[in-house]
């Protein structure tokens, strides 16, 4: 009879454990489900309007968005620079101006039919791609 006794215990005591850690798994799962949405870069309205101008524009003939081309690709400068205001119109008026000698000696040509405005909304597409 204690032998009996002993072993529902025992039972008992597994069976705690075993559903406690199933519980604990099924309250991480909407946590995790939850990420990618909030990082989804693409539901940002800078990156549509961005990407539509560089698209029209000859920037993809040097740049491309994970691999170097003539130009850096657009990761490397998005983890270069922070996106703030400063460093928008930086990068901005050197797409308009073109410049060198920060990525290698290979300098990138002026851009002056592109409008400020329309720099700008292409580098804050640029600086979104920061991981
Ligand atoms: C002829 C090739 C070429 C074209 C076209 C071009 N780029 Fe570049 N781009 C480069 C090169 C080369 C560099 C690196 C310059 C350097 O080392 O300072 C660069 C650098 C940049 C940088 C980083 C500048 C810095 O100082 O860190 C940005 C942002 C950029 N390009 C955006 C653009 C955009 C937007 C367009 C389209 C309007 C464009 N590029 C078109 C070749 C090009």
């Amino acid at each position: 009879m204690k032998n009996y006794l002993v072993a529902i215990a025992a039972l008992a005591f597994i069976g705690a454990c075993s559903s406690s850690a199933s519980n604990d798994k099924k309250e991480a799962a909407p946590a995790v489900a939850a990420t990618p949405a909030a990082n989804d870069i693409t539901s940002n309205p800078d990156y549509e309007k961005g990407l539509t101008l560089i698209a029209k524009s000859d920037c993809l003939t040097c740049h491309k968005t994970d691999s170097k081309l003539i130009g850096p690709p657009y990761k490397d400068v998005a983890a270069k620079y922070e996106s703030n205001e400063a460093n928008v119109k930086l990068l901005a008026s050197k797409v308009i101006k073109g410049g060198s000698g920060v990525w290698g000696q290979i300098p990138m040509t002026p851009h002056p039919t592109v409008s400020e405005a329309d720099a700008e909304q292409m580098v804050k597409y640029v600086l979104l791609l920061r991981k």
